[in-house]
């Protein structure tokens, strides 16, 4: 029997002796004084001996002689800091069973976007304050004093006291509500089981519009006074989701009410809060004359994704923060399918790529962690919410179900959500029930994905009739780690009409080219003419290394418009990573680059510019005196399709080339072309004497600001001065973030310097900054880098949520290409260092030093600039 409080402290987890059951909690926000008080009622079950009762409470002040344990006074109250923990001690041992815990506390609405804190908004002209929870991960114990870990799931009866003009909302629909003067009194519903990390509450002025879905659950969005046209868009998707939703998971949304609404000042893109889901503007609203092609995509995926949550995430939960990914990679996951099957016209599952390229992209860091991941502490949750989870988690996923079929799959996911449902998962039940469900050996084979950080290269070679196969860990320093993985492997050869499937269980393995290729095929062997395509689709989480000759064969296949345009994707992906990681050259990777420049498709070409744009940057390091011309070869490759979609929009035109104009626009900006500039200057000035100008569209804008900006300089600062007026005058979440993104993009570093003194500014929101730091120019990497040691003390105070800082970091970090700049940064933050942001700063470094390693390979290529020349004169 535990003793002294003393005992419970540096533990990762609170005891289980006792547990809450259901919450009666009232919360009294004052939005001038930015102040709260309130009071809980909890009751627990004691199920062993204890004359404690421990629970989690951060930046509150209890008031230890309101505490009582069924009328029982506490002897000892004592509250630590560092655990975020409050402990209760009595006289006796707590009788077994269950009993009331009841409280007063009080707390600060801070501007941290964490707990219960405070967002501005403008009302008729004034500033006013709206009181605002995000309590995920680990932050509802800023609120009020609770058990804090998702496991321990309880019912929540919430009552505020509020001024009576204003819109209170929570989780459930209100049941009662009592006018006394200037304030009411609302009280909701009990909430069924869930965790207190999907708590939530918004008291403020708001418009609503409102929908049903089939089965009659009423659904809101809520805007900003005035503004309820905005939220038509998400409203439609949030209802369509939750129709599908239900039928996909075979469960019914499990509230009376789902409310979504947007929050002016939000740290993440959006969160799932039960019931009551939360979104910074941009991710929510959607107005058909000021968003672009992409921000309304942004908002399908982001509703799309929350809504997911309900049933992933809020229905049933992880059971500790180790598999979050359960959470945030299903959610990623499943709303792709979602939406999907609401504009299947988006071709959504090829645009999916984009995930798995960046997942694949940072689990090739050897800064890496598996999915997952060891959590000892609260304040390392936060930093797990990162590409592995969302990015890699989803993907795994697309690959399992790829390997066990999408009927089977649902199937066992609607009972693995029936199982668990009001209770918590960990990774192994999910495997357990595809496992029962399918026979596979789901559990094997997953945990060499999720236990184990980083991936296979499958290095492929034909061997006569024998197509060799050999997997080793894919690192971008160039190394090869210790791993080994159960590898879904599916090949194809010459059409997609045969294909084999299989498993790589071993280091090596090889199979016969008749078991997957057209019986022709087989018998002539692979001739000039054909080609052998593994990872079909790019269903798995890997990449692969062919050997010379099927890479030439898929080269030709890629000019002769063979392929999927998956494939199309995934070939210049895994080039370009064996490329940075110095197993391939540039220069045949440019080869392979110019096998694109006929391509008009969206999806394919936002991975090559992504790709030309990387090239283009280290290429300015590694060869200065053939960047020039690298740049125009880059430039050329992206011409054709760029002239056929041009500057205007045409009537008619698929939402896809509406996205590729801006992707080509923008691209070429980057890359310095002198026409797409200065007609993009030209366009500019239209815009900024006539804002309705159909030159102009939103999709097409954020290509003009960067134009402007590259012409920018100190004494001829037009330009900014032009795009921070319109920014100043423009309320549209989505505007400003497009100006933002341009402001630091200037080669002229004292514009940078100024850009970034512009976002510490309070013109600025804190949840804004990372749209100045992710503009940032090339010749802006070393003022940034100042800038921040400059600035740092400041920042960490200002922006501590662990994804906000860590943008700080890597932003400033990542451009860097030399070893020296490497050392540099690691001293600057041997004293500085925390664990919100500790892995992303090893993360950076790493990439300096594979940028580095990299330009040294480049250098010593002998061919590059002959092959360079030789493809600017090839024929367009
Ligand atoms: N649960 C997260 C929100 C969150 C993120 C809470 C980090 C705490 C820390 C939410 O479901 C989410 O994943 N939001 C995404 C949007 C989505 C479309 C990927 C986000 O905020 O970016
Ligand atoms: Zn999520």
């Amino acid at each position: 029997m535990a003793e002294s409080p003393e005992q419970f402290r540096g533990q990762s987890r609170l005891p289980r002796f006792a547990e809450p059951l259901r919450y009666d909690l009232l919360l009294r926000p004052d939005l001038a004084a930015c102040t709260f008080s309130g009071s809980a009622a909890v009751a627990v079950a004691v199920s062993a001996p204890t004359r404690f009762l421990v629970l989690n409470a951060a930046d509150l002040s209890v008031d230890g002689s309101s505490i009582r344990f069924q009328d029982v006074a506490p002897t000892e109250v004592v509250q630590f800091e560092e655990d975020e923990i409050l402990v209760i001690g009595f006289g006796q041992v707590l009788p077994i069973g269950e009993g009331v815990v009841t409280m007063n506390f009080t707390g600060t609405l801070n501007d941290q976007m964490r707990g219960f804190y405070r967002s501005k908004y403008d009302y008729n002209g004034e500033s006013r304050n709206m009181a605002v929870t995000q309590f995920e991960a680990a932050d509802a114990r800023r609120c009020f004093p609770c058990w804090d870990e998702p496991a321990f799931k309880a019912k929540f009866k919430l009552t505020l006291e509020v001024p009576t003009e204003l819109v209170a909302l929570s989780n459930m629909p209100v049941v009662k509500e009592t006018v006394h003067g200037p304030l009411k009194t609302v009280c909701y519903e009990e909430s069924p089981l869930m965790s207190t990390y999907l708590v939530a509450i918004v008291v403020g002025l708001f418009d609503y519009i409102e929908s049903s879905t089939l089965e009659g659950t009423k659904v809101r969005v809520y805007t900003q006074v005035g503004k309820t046209s905005q939220g038509k868009f998400a409203l439609d998707v949030g209802v369509k989701s939750l129709d599908l939703y239900k039928d996909y998971f075979a469960t019914p949304y499990p509230l009376p009410k789902l409310d979504m609404i947007a929050i002016p000042d939000f740290s993440a893109g959006a969160m799932e809060n039960y019931g009551l889901v939360t979104y910074r503007d941009s991710a929510l609203l959607y107005d058909e004359q000021l968003s672009s092609a992409s921000n309304k995509q942004q908002v399908a995926i982001t509703v799309a994704h929350e809504l997911a949550h309900q049933w992933f995430g809020n229905l049933v939960t992880m059971e500790w923060w180790t598999h979050l990914w359960l959470n945030e990679g299903f959610a990623s996951w499943v709303s792709y399918l979602a939406v999907e099957s609401i504009f299947p016209e988006w071709n959504n599952w090829t645009q999916f790529l984009d995930e798995t390229t960046s997942g694949l992209r940072l689990d090739a860091l050897a800064e890496s962690h598996p999915i997952e991941v060891e959590v000892n502490h609260a304040s390392e949750i936060d930093a797990i919410f990162d590409s592995i989870s969302y990015d890699k988690g989803a993907s795994v996923i697309r690959m399992l179900q790829s390997y066990l079929g999408a009927d089977r799959f649902q199937k066992a996911l609607a009972s693995y959500i029936k199982k668990y449902a009001y209770s918590n998962a960990k990774t192994e039940d999910l495997w357990a029930v595809l496992e029962e469900e399918t026979g596979e050996p789901v559990k094997d084979l997953m945990t060499t994905w999720t236990k184990q950080q980083g991936y296979p290269v499958i290095f492929a070679k034909l061997n006569g009739q024998y197509l060799e196969l050999e997997q080793a860990q894919f690192l971008s320093d160039g190394s090869s780690g210790p791993g080994t993985w159960i590898v879904p492997m599916t090949s194809c050869c010459g059409s997609y009409d045969v294909n084999k499937k299989f498993l790589l269980k071993g280091k090596a393995d090889k199979i016969h080219i008749k078991d997957f290729a057209a019986s022709q095929t087989a018998d002539r062997g692979i001739g000039q003419n054909s080609w052998i395509k593994l990872n079909i689709d790019q269903t798995g989480f890997y990449r692969v290394k062919y050997d010379d000759e099927l890479a030439a064969g898929l080269e030709n296949a890629v000019k002769a418009n063979k392929l999927s345009l998956m494939d199309m994707i995934g070939i210049v992906e895994d080039s370009y990573a064996l490329s940075v990681a110095c197993k391939q050259t540039l220069t045949s990777l440019l080869r392979l680059l110019n096998a694109y420049r006929h391509e008009s498709d969206y999806t394919v070409l936002s991975h090559v510019t992504s790709v030309c744009l990387g090239v283009n940057k280290i290429s300015t390091d590694a060869t200065p005196d053939l960047s020039r011309d690298i740049k125009q070869l880059l430039i050329k490759l992206l011409l054709l399709a760029a002239k056929r979609v041009g500057w205007d929009p045409k009537v008619g035109e698929s939402h896809l080339d509406v996205m590729l104009r801006s992707l080509l626009l923008l691209a070429l900006v980057k890359l310095g072309h002198d026409e797409t500039i200065a007609e993009g200057i030209r366009r500019f000035h239209i815009f900024l004497e006539d804002r309705k100008s159909p030159l102009l569209p939103p999709d097409n804008r954020k290509a003009a600001y960067l134009a402007v900006m590259r012409s920018v300089s100190t004494s001829s600062r037009a330009g900014y001065d032009s795009l921070l007026k319109i920014y100043r005058e423009t309320s549209e979440a989505q505007e400003k973030s497009r100006i933002l993104g341009s402001l630091s993009s200037c080669p002229d570093k004292d514009i940078v310097v100024e850009a970034l003194n512009f976002m510490l500014t309070d013109e600025v929101r804190n949840q804004d900054a990372f749209y100045v730091l992710g503009g940032i120019s090339l010749e802006g990497r070393e003022v940034a880098w100042a800038w921040l040691q400059e600035n740092w003390d400041h920042v960490v105070k200002t922006w501590p949520s662990s994804s906000l800082i860590s943008d700080f970091v890597n932003s400033t970090i990542s451009p860097f290409t030399s070893e020296e700049r490497a050392a540099e940064v690691s001293e600057f933050f041997c004293t500085r260092v925390k664990p919100s942001f500790e892995r992303a700063l090893k993360q950076s470094l790493e990439r300096v030093r594979i940028s580095a390693r990299w330009i040294e390979s480049i250098k010593s290529e002998p061919n590059l600039a002959q092959t360079v020349h030789q493809l600017l004169l090839e024929e367009m």
